[in-house]
């Protein structure tokens, strides 16, 4: 269990704070709060010298960023070993969008190595599209990946923070990152995402969704295990998702989340896809 000390860098002048030899600074933007400090604080003209520090467990986004970015090469294998009927859920967000619906404006929440940014900028070939992804790791794979691509930018943020101009897309995507935020800032970003769009804009998704009852939702995760050994997991990995999903995920019904889909606006609002956990919304303007 990851628990670092805080430093409340806002909360006390900077030439009172003397960072410790042992204070653990990260640049990765979940992250920027994690450190450790000494303070120097005046009672009554005597100076005190305080360890001023709190216990908390890691953001757990940062957590389940790192996960990911642990896998390194090998994510794309893992992934297709640990989520089962991967391409074709991929497949399923391409192939449900509207007929007649050719996005300009695309963007892509948590790309990761950009499985599914690759399948949509081969669907909608003059689309620019920007993807956003908390890991710096996983945006330079994108790079490399589509190298050359001018019809690509790419946003180092954590999507609940991104403010976009209203009306600034016509697609917003993805692919099993919705899930790592808690309820409520999930029913938030549907809010922000439906501004973001233009008029017949649509937000679709694929995601770990919980069941509408709890013997629902232990089926899939009866099932998930049985299918991931069946697809090469072993039992070592499928505890390290274990206890990533402990950590970092925040499993919504899809009741859930298609009502907060109706609160934020979306006159329109499907399933498209479902095996076990993994599910495809799809909801349009
Ligand atoms: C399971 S991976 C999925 C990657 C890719 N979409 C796919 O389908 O293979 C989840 C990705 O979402 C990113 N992510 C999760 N929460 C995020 C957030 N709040 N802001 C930005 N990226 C986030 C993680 O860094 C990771 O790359």
């Amino acid at each position: 269990m990851s628990g670092k000390l805080q430093l409340k860098l806002s909360q006390v002048p900077p030439e009172q704070v003397l960072p410790t030899q042992g204070g653990n600074v990260h640049n990765s933007p979940g992250d920027a709060r994690a450190g450790t400090a000494i303070i120097l604080r005046c009672y009554g003209g005597v100076f005190l010298i305080e360890l001023w520090a709190e216990i908390l467990a890691l953001d757990s986004l940062t957590q389940a960023t790192r996960f990911f970015e642990r896998l390194g090469s090998d994510y794309d294998q893992a992934i297709r070993r640990c989520v089962p009927r991967y391409a074709e859920m991929l497949w399923a967000i391409v192939s449900y969008l509207p007929g007649h619906f050719r996005p300009a404006r695309i963007l892509e929440l948590g790309c990761g190595t950009g499985n599914l940014s690759a399948a949509l900028l081969a669907a909608f070939p003059d689309a620019e599209c920007t993807l956003v992804d908390l890991s710096s790791d996983f945006l330079a794979q994108c790079r490399q990946r589509f190298a050359g691509s001018k019809r690509i930018a790419y946003q180092q943020a954590d999507f609940r923070e991104l403010n976009c101009n209203p009306a600034s897309y016509d697609l917003v995507a993805s692919s099993i990152a919705i899930h790592h935020l808690p309820d409520p800032e999930k029913a938030r970003l549907f809010q922000k995402v439906y501004a973001w769009l233009s008029g017949d804009g649509v937000l679709v998704y694929s995601d770990q969704f919980a069941g509408a009852t709890p013997g629902l939702y232990q089926r899939h995760l009866d099932y998930w295990q049985a299918e991931a050994a069946r697809l090469g997991a072993s039992q070592e990995e499928w505890e390290q998702w274990m206890r990533h999903q402990e950590e970092s995920d925040r499993h919504a019904s899809l009741p859930d989340q298609m009502s907060w889909l109706r609160d934020a606006g979306f006159a329109s609002v499907d399933c498209t896809w479902r095996f076990l956990l993994w599910t495809v919304v799809q909801a349009e303007k």
